[in-house]
């Protein structure tokens, strides 16, 4: 999935480095700095994620690491620095941003977000897809959390950086985000095979809650038995950084354990939203969007019990509803 060697790797590096460097002594630094306390984060959480400081100006991360065209060319590809083909132009792509690095699993820088410091937009700018970076594969905090526990036993999935991190700041050291994609059957099966248990957690508003939905539908064929995933919904207006920072830890783990809600409990209450099993009509319905969806559950023992619960809200014998979907087009 990755390549082994690239020249990108020591270049993304040697960025890291810089902008590591550029939080602590470049002149610009203060609000970098201001702005981090301001969100709650600590100089030791700050070093743990390997946060930096792109400074205002063009071209500072090409002065720094510029050299000859090979090297530019290198910086472009490494998505580190935009090459204007219509003006012929140049420049970082990186500019009086807080940078934070994505590691991949064995750790080593193979791209960046970085946000800027107030409200202008875009809040957040990402490296583009390269060699090295295929976003729809990485987990933002996967490597970080895998370096502080030895044992993993949960993996809290979050929308952001800054949820990841003030998670981290507060003690809970086992969020990841996905980098601006929705939760991927891919991300799953990576999740899986290092815990068993996986908890949603996204904002309270109206995207966090459609991807929390196709977050349960990327989940559904990663079911196997003994597998548990859960969703936090959070209050409308907050993410995981805002909450925890305004309830605390202890409030926060109380909140996981109290509305935590398994997967099934999820499905069968948005289905339930969906259609109506009072009428006849209604459980036809729910029969017909529940069953598909149930079906791609590995895990033969939830899958049955599922299945029973639909059998049991309808009136469908369980047997009938345990047809593999039909392949696409046989439909009409
Ligand atoms: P903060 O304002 O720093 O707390 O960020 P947030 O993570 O709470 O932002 P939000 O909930 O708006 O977005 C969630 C995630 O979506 C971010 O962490 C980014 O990964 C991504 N995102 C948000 N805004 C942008 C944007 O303008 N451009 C891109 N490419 N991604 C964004
Ligand atoms: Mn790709
Ligand atoms: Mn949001
Ligand atoms: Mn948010
Ligand atoms: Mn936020």
């Amino acid at each position: 999935r990755q390549p082994k060697d690239s020249p990108l790797y020591p270049l993304l590096e040697a960025a890291t480095q810089f902008f590591k460097q550029a939080l602590r002594n470049h002149p610009a630094k203060t609000k970098a700095v201001e702005y981090l306390k301001k969100r709650g984060l600590s100089g030791e959480i700050a070093r743990d994620f390997g946060l930096g400081f792109a400074p205002p100006g063009w071209d500072n991360l090409m002065q720094h690491l510029g050299g000859d065209s090979l090297q530019q060319k290198a910086l472009i590809d490494a998505g580190l620095v935009v090459d204007n083909a219509e003006s012929g132009r140049r420049y970082d792509r990186f500019r009086d941003r807080i940078m934070f690095p994505i590691r991949d699993s064995r750790g080593r820088v193979i791209a960046f977000g970085g946000r800027v410091l107030g409200d202008d937009k875009p809040k957040y700018l990402n490296s583009p897809e390269t060699p090295v970076f295929h976003k729809g594969q990485e987990l933002y905090g996967l490597y970080e959390a895998c370096q502080h526990n030895r044992q993993l036993n949960e993996l809290i999935v979050v929308e952001g950086y800054m949820d990841v991190i003030a998670l981290a700041q507060q003690g809970l050291r086992n969020a990841v985000a996905t980098l601006g994609t929705s939760t991927s059957e891919e991300h799953l099966k990576r999740m899986f095979r290092l815990v068993p248990q996986v908890l949603f957690c996204f904002d309270g508003d109206k995207a966090g809650r459609a991807a929390a939905w196709r977050a349960l539908e990327a989940a559904l064929p990663t079911l196997e038995d003994g597998r548990k995933v859960r969703f936090l919904f959070l209050p409308e207006g907050e993410d995981p950084d805002t909450l925890i920072r305004a309830e605390g830890l202890d409030a926060f783990q109380a909140r996981i354990v109290q509305h935590g809600m398994p997967l099934a409990d999820y499905f069968f209450q948005q289905l339930s939203r969906e259609a109506d099993p009072q009428s006849l009509e209604g459980k036809a319905h729910f029969a017909t969007l529940a069953a598909p969806m149930i079906n791609k559950v590995p895990g033969e023992k939830l899958r049955s019990l599922m299945l029973k619960r639909v059998s049991e809200l309808t009136g469908l014998d369980s047997s009938d509803l345990e047809i593999p979907a039909k392949p696409a087009g046989e439909n009409d």
